[in-house]
């Protein structure tokens, strides 16, 4: 008999063809009436799927007593209530370090972007001003300049590989201080004055909520710039235009936001920003990789073995 497992929506499409041929797969995406599904499938169903956006709640989880594991496609688990999960001894699964890579280009290429402006001398150039206007403005040189990470972790040490290679300057701050051989600062605020660029790499949730606010960004200045491949919520979003708006500081490059998909659209009219559309993992191979360690976690609990990511 295969394990029943709930899955919350479609995914990506070689994780889906496999969840559908090993596991009895509940599709709580095509359920007509939510609360019927759910009371149908609560006798039977020991696996939940999320998937990057889509979580599970303490109302999602409390539907299901004979839950046993939620295994998440995605590293960010700030959409899974875990409290209400460790709880009832539910495990929960992960994807990550297999994302780092390309978490880590998309990171590099924001800052790249923000502080030379390729896509807003590349708007210029595809619309015709090279000749009618002259020369691109000047920008920032991202050589030579100081790199805050602000939670240094598996991605923030792959993003701080890369921008070595750029040649800029290391620091970073953490809770407590790791053994890198990066220059440690005891707080946001600090990190922030003591950089050009201030890296946000965080988890998401409650901890790090508006982590970024007023104080931090006035510390990084009118000539500081920050990315955040993070979570959107980590990020004041309403000082952050504000201050964006108002170039008390240089720039920002944002793949995150507080409300996905529907991104504040006071962003698209700052000049000074870069946008991406939450693409920081979003590769083929990556993808696949994830979604294949999502499975790996379902298979191995459920055939009684010990799940590879264990997040609670
Ligand atoms: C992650 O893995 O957490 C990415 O942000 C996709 O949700």
């Amino acid at each position: 008999m295969k394990p029943d497992v709930i899955l919350v929506t479609r995914v990506f499409p070689r994780t889906q063809e496999i969840l559908e041929q090993e596991f009895n797969l509940l599709k709580l995406y095509e359920a007509a009436d939510r609360d019927a599904f759910l009371k149908e499938a609560a006798p039977r169903a020991r696996g939940l799927a999320t998937y990057t956006a889509w979580g599970a709640d303490a109302r999602l989880i409390d539907a299901l007593p004979k839950l046993e594991i939620i295994s998440h496609f995605g590293v960010g688990v700030d959409v899974i209530d875990l409290a209400a999960a460790k709880k009832r001894g539910i495990i929960v699964t992960n994807t990550p370090d297999v994302l780092n890579d390309c978490v880590a280009d998309t990171a590099m290429s924001l800052v790249l972007n923000v502080m030379r402006e390729f896509p807003q001398s590349e708007a210029f150039m595809r619309s015709g001003y090279w000749a009618s206007r002259g020369a691109y403005a000047l920008t920032t040189s991202v050589g030579g300049k100081t790199l805050g990470i602000l939670g240094l972790g598996r991605i923030g040490e792959a993003i701080a590989k890369r921008a070595q290679a750029f040649g800029m300057k290391i620091r970073y701050h953490n809770r407590t201080k790791k053994n890198v051989p990066f220059a440690y600062d005891p707080d946001p605020v600090t990190l922030a004055r003591n950089s050009a660029v201030l890296m946000v790499t965080t988890p998401g949730g409650k901890q790090t909520e508006k982590l970024v606010g007023a104080s931090v960004l006035d510390a990084l200045g009118p000539r500081g710039y920050v990315v955040n491949i993070s979570r959107g919520s980590v990020i004041d979003e309403g000082v952050l235009i504000q201050y964006l708006r108002e170039r008390r500081i240089a720039g920002a490059g944002l793949d995150v936001f507080e409300n996905e998909p529907d991104v504040n659209p006071e962003f698209f009219a700052l000049q000074n920003a870069v946008l991406y559309p939450h693409v920081g993992s979003s590769t083929n191979e990556t993808r696949l990789a994830m979604g294949m360690l999502q499975v790996e976690n379902l298979r191995a609990h459920f055939s009684g073995k010990p799940v590879l990511t264990r997040v609670v």
